[in-house]
């Protein structure tokens, strides 16, 4: 009876916030500390297909692909712009289809097959068709969306080959450039379109 009301108030609101740190640090720490899932979540140590190549990777189950590939994997050639399925810069392909990889969860393509811009070229660093055309016609300004336009544009031409300019444009409008130099970015992924044709 002895205890105030103000003391009251202060002793649960130590003791709240005591117990909130301690469940805030106990969530954080799971996977920084490499501790093992819980039974039912998902396989950690993943083998991943990237640019042709099996590579093991540990992995967290709310991971994107975009964090995989840049963090782990050193493939920083995939930029990451808004990492909310806006902008189109971390485009890469997944079995040939191009896909946001800051919106896919690492865990989810295990067994499928990935192409990012480090494995466009040859293995003699031969260009390919799509990279050689935005060199020659010098098609970016600062080129940091060039990675996720390339990827788009590739996957694109899979499914259309010959496309009209209004198409091509139609089928990467999914990625957007801070340049806003639209018209010299589909001058040049037409010309990379007309290599392919021709290689
Ligand atoms: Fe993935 Fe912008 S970084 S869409």
């Amino acid at each position: 009876m002895s205890v105030s009301r103000r003391n009251f108030i202060k002793g649960v609101i130590a003791g709240g916030a005591v117990a909130s740190s301690g469940a805030y640090l106990f969530r954080g720490n799971a996977p920084l500390f490499g501790q093992t899932s819980a039974p039912g979540s998902v396989e950690r140590l993943i083998t991943l297909r990237i640019n042709g190549q099996a590579r093991r990777v540990d992995v967290m189950k709310q991971e994107t692909l975009a964090m995989t590939l840049r963090y782990k994997l050193g493939l920083t050639g995939t930029k990451l712009g808004c990492d909310r399925a806006e902008c189109g810069a971390c485009t890469v392909l997944v079995d040939d289809v191009p896909h946001y990889s800051c919106s896919v969860l690492t865990h989810t393509i295990r067994g499928r097959s990935v192409v990012t811009i480090e494995g466009l070229a040859s293995p003699d660093g031969t260009l390919h068709p799509v990279q050689q055309a935005v060199v020659d016609e010098q098609g970016f300004q600062c080129a940091f969306c060039m990675p996720g336009f390339v990827m788009a544009a590739v996957g694109f031409f899979k499914t259309e080959p010959n496309p009209t300019r209004e198409q091509l444009a139609h089928g990467i409008s999914g990625n957007l450039c801070r340049c806003q130099d639209y018209d010299k970015i589909l001058t040049s992924l037409m010309r990379g379109g007309e290599y392919l044709r021709n290689a």
